[in-house]
């Protein structure tokens, strides 16, 4: 993963997986992430597709000048969801969701990142519903957007 030949099977595995993310990933326009918030970050599994997706030399390179990222001409819509309410208010420095899905996704060429946020799940039925309800409007709203500006 950090270059040089796989020493073993697990190694070998490791890198055809990351091999077949990374194709899937440049094969995309645009790349849709779902992202619950677990205990202000993102989830492990997620940690894990970025884990095998940046990798040196392939998805981003280092320069004289700092890192480049290599998977540019994409666009991302990146579906948060969250328990609580950090776009504002007290709760909003404890949010290692949302800033750092930008920085992955910045540091490999995706910059153009849209995140629809649906927060306050889990103030009761009523605000859970309504805040599902208000991320679907702004989601089709943007993708109509999108559309018409194609
Ligand atoms: C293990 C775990 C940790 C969570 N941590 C947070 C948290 O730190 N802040 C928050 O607002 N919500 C938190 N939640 C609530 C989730 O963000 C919320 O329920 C989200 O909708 C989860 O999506 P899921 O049901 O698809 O997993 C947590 C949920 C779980 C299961």
């Amino acid at each position: 993963m950090r270059g040089g030949e796989p020493a073993n099977a697990a190694q070998k595995a490791t890198q055809a997986l990351s091999d077949e993310l990374i194709a899937e990933l440049k094969a995309a326009d645009t790349i849709i992430i779902g992202a619950p918030m677990y205990n202000f970050g993102i989830a492990s599994t997620l940690k894990a597709w970025f884990d095998h997706v940046l990798r040196a030399g392939v998805t981003f390179r280092y320069t004289e000048t700092g890192p480049v990222g290599l998977v540019t001409g994409k666009r991302a819509i990146v579906i948060e969801t969250r328990g609580g309410l950090y776009s504002e208010g007290p709760a909003q420095p404890f949010d290692s969701q949302e800033p750092h899905l930008r920085t992955l996704l910045g540091f490999i060429g995706i910059t153009d990142v849209t995140f629809v946020r649906a927060e306050k799940l889990a103030f009761g039925p009523e605000l859970r519903e309504q805040a599902i309800g208000n991320a679907q409007a702004v989601l089709e709203r943007h993708i109509e957007e999108r559309r018409r500006a194609a």
